[in-house]
């Protein structure tokens, strides 16, 4: 075994050790979901962030040039010559004002990650050129996922752009926004729909993978995770290296809030960082399952003996209630997380907090995110209608620094602005621009616009 790099079963009972062209992505003694592992002490750690630095003289380099891969020292299980990258991770970090005072924080505190600026519109970019390479050193040459469009998006993107692999996706049916069927179907993969919902999808495509041997690259997938870390290296190089005091993230599937704590706790362990920031998982209110084992149930990782009885209830319970999830943000439409326990730990490396937030909540902060910047998809506005409740709770000051992770773009989900502005549904909103109609004449247009 290479002991530089491995993968490791996450349950401290077990501990287990795979090799890193394992591709089962659960441990076969325990059945718990593996981390990448790395034996800091014999490799070659850059000795402060910002090294990091360096890296932007050199952006002929495709690998200097993503914002994925210019940070590999800090996921170092690839040779170079095996990196499958298309230019990701090119993201922007910027302060914005007009949603510090939506949310009730000062001037100045507020930062929105968009990741929407990926090449397939989504964070989902920074995950799959990390599984893309993994694949890629093992020799496999074709991929599946399911997914609630993005991670379709993404990988059908990265068949189409390296060639390296054909894809496989699965998907719910009538689940997935227009924007991202359009990119699977466009780019050409192979697209399932099966009839039921991202539970089921997610299920079928582990044991159809498992059958075929075909490369998994949902969040599961622990290389996956590895590339997903990058996302708060950027956020930190925005920030001159300066940890914020809270990240707000909207949970689904739980990889990214999973990523985003190993990060932190490496670059805390590895003495790159002084301080860990807090962290905030929003659920959609229809799809809460974390939010009501964390902060109802009192579920915690507890050192990895965390209690899986009330899991294994919860989920009874929904099927006994056949409770499915059911919200507009439908990219977090998932009611059975596959990274709950990384989550778990997750909240414990940041002393993490989880709220759920409903529809209405979303849309209008997906509203004011895009009337002060670039916008989002619903369910990326979910991370500020978490922290406008957090605000309100008084769990988080106004005076914090505070980042919210746009995941995604705002055209992946045109629908959902669209029934916003004009009204016709449920959740019509507070902040609609509904557009205006008026005559085919010059004065009747001119006094429009001169009541305005
Ligand atoms: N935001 C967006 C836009 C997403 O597409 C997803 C997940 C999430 C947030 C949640 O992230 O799963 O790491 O907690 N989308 C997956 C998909 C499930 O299939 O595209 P998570």
């Amino acid at each position: 075994m290479n002991d530089l790099v491995f993968q490791q079963c996450i349950n401290p009972d077990c501990r287990q050790t795979y090799e890193v062209s394992q591709t089962t992505f659960l441990c076969q003694r325990c059945g718990s979901l593996l981390d990448i592992q790395y034996d800091w002490d014999r490799l070659t750690v850059p000795k402060s962030l910002s090294h990091f630095e360096l890296k932007w003289q050199a952006r002929r380099n495709p690998l200097d040039f993503s914002g994925v891969w210019r940070f590999r020292a800090l996921f170092p299980f690839a040779p170079d010559d095996k990196i499958i990258t298309v230019g990701e991770g090119q993201t922007l970090c910027l302060p914005s004002d007009s949603v510090a005072q939506f949310t009730g924080m000062n001037s100045g505190t507020v930062y929105l990650q968009y990741e929407g600026l990926n090449p397939s519109g989504s964070f989902k970019d920074n995950g799959m050129t990390a599984a893309f390479t993994h694949a890629h050193m093992i020799g496999a040459s074709r991929a599946a996922c399911a997914s609630t469009g993005n991670t379709s998006a993404s990988l059908a993107l990265y068949c189409a752009v390296t060639k390296k692999m054909s894809g496989i996706v699965f998907i719910g049916s009538g689940k997935i926004a227009h924007g991202k069927l359009a990119q699977a179907l466009d780019h050409g993969v192979l697209t399932l729909q099966i009839l039921g919902d991202f539970d089921d999808a997610i299920a079928r495509v582990q044991q159809v993978s498992r059958d075929l041997g075909i490369y998994l690259v949902n969040s599961i997938n622990p290389f996956r995770l590895e590339g997903q870390k990058s996302i708060m290296y950027r956020v930190l190089e925005s920030l001159a290296w300066v940890p914020p005091d809270w990240i707000l993230v909207p949970g689904g599937n739980l990889g990214n809030c999973s990523a985003f704590a190993k990060a932190f706790h490496e670059l805390y362990t590895l003495g790159l960082i002084p301080r860990i920031p807090r962290l905030a998982v929003i659920n959609a209110a229809g799809a809460n399952t974390f939010f009501q084992l964390v902060e109802v149930q009192k579920l915690s990782w507890n050192q990895g003996r965390y209690d899986q009885q009330k899991i294994t209830s919860y989920y009874a319970h929904l099927d006994q209630t056949q409770l499915r999830a059911h919200t507009l943000a439908s990219a977090i439409e998932i009611n059975r997380p596959v990274n709950l326990p990384k989550a778990l730990r997750a909240l414990e490396i940041c002393q993490g907090v989880v709220r759920a937030v409903d529809d209405t909540a979303i849309l209008d902060a997906k509203a004011q995110v895009a009337a002060g910047g670039f916008g989002c998809e619903p369910a990326s506005a979910a991370s500020v209608a978490g922290l406008k409740l957090l605000r309100e709770q008084g769990v988080i000051a106004p005076s914090d620094r505070v980042v919210c992770i746009l995941t995604a773009h705002p055209l992946k989900d045109p629908s959902a602005t669209i029934h916003y502005h004009l009204g016709d549904t449920d959740h019509y909103g507070r902040y609609a621009n509904r557009p205006q109609t008026v005559a085919n004449d010059l004065s009747e247009i001119i006094r429009t616009i001169q009541q305005k």
